[in-house]
């Protein structure tokens, strides 16, 4: 077992998603029976990792309750003797210790990573954004603790990403052909255009920093958007020459976005079509459904 903890940042509006997340996290939105947030919390306990720290806004009760146990329901479930269920709604609440800060003011993704100072301390820790989810049959948060404490490096997971789609990612600087397994990063840079990426390797919401990047966090200007920007303080140790600097995993696995509506949408088709419990009745049913379009 690791005694690195992981942070989640779950702060943010989810305006994408209203009018369902007015009173709802949007890291509770249910992917096929499970909210969002426990995917990744589950991911960082596959990983090793069994202190989360999960950074909340306004409104986020429902992710603490969600992760606490129900008494009542648990002994009417026993009661029924449904253990299947009663074993399914304990699990997330025996998961990992799992503690929580309020991020105060929403002033981007850096903002709320250098909330978790305190709790982290001098480790190194991963961060793990909710709307990506990675298939746990492809271990990627491993492979990037491997890769840190190989190097002691900031690790940022990298994916090719279609030229449409890249102003919505951090993107990587990585010298030509260099493509698989660990990557050194020359430099990151925050949304640019397709014209200015400089190249098609975005960042998908996995870090392992070492825990020098706070002092970094704590002189980083707000930037693309008026925010703290996490990707800023990376390309700040990308470029010290002093430091271990920044490497990329270069993922090739299955990674689901639930970050806007459409792509939400088939991120439940695709887990749910892989569901013992649910495959079965689903993909006739796609199949037929699929051909009438
Ligand atoms: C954040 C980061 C961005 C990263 C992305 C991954 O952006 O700022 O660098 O590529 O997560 O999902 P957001 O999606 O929060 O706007």
């Amino acid at each position: 077992m690791s005694t690195m903890k992981a942070v989640i940042p779950a702060a943010g509006l989810g305006t994408r998603f209203l009018p369902a997340t007015k009173a709802m996290p949007k890291e509770m939105l249910p992917v096929v029976d499970k909210p969002a947030i426990q995917y990744v919390v589950e991911e960082a306990v596959a990983a090793g990792i069994h202190d989360v720290l999960v950074i909340i806004g306004r409104n986020k009760n429902a992710i603490s309750d969600h992760f606490d146990a129900v008494p009542e329901l648990e002994v009417r479930l026993q009661e029924k003797g449904d253990h299947g269920r009663l074993a399914r709604v304990m699990k997330s609440s025996e998961l990992a210790d799992i503690h929580f800060v309020r991020q105060g003011e929403p002033k981007g993704l850096g903002h709320a990573v250098l909330r978790a100072r305190t709790h982290v301390g001098d480790s190194s820790f991963a961060v793990l954004l909710g709307d990506d989810l990675v298939d746990e049959r492809d271990p990627l948060l491993t492979e990037m603790i491997a890769a840190h404490e190989r190097t002691g490096a900031a690790v940022v997971a990298l994916m090719p990403v279609d030229p449409r789609q890249i102003h919505l990612y951090g993107v990587a600087d990585v010298a030509p052909g260099e493509r698989d397994g660990a990557v050194r990063v020359r430099g990151l840079v925050e949304k640019p255009s397709a014209e200015e990426a400089p190249s098609d390797l975005a960042i998908i919401g996995r870090y392992v920093l070492p825990a020098a990047v706070f002092d970094v966090l704590e002189q980083t200007a707000p930037g693309k958007g008026g925010e703290i920007q996490l990707t800023d303080a990376l390309q700040q140790l990308a470029t010290d020459p002093d430091g271990p600097g920044v490497v990329g995993v270069v993922f090739h696995g299955r990674r689901y976005d639930t970050g806007d509506r459409a792509d939400y949408i088939k991120a439940i088709v695709q887990l749910a079509v892989d569901r013992e419990d649910l495959g079965a009745e689903l993909r006739p049913w796609l199949r037929d459904f699929a051909s009438d379009l």
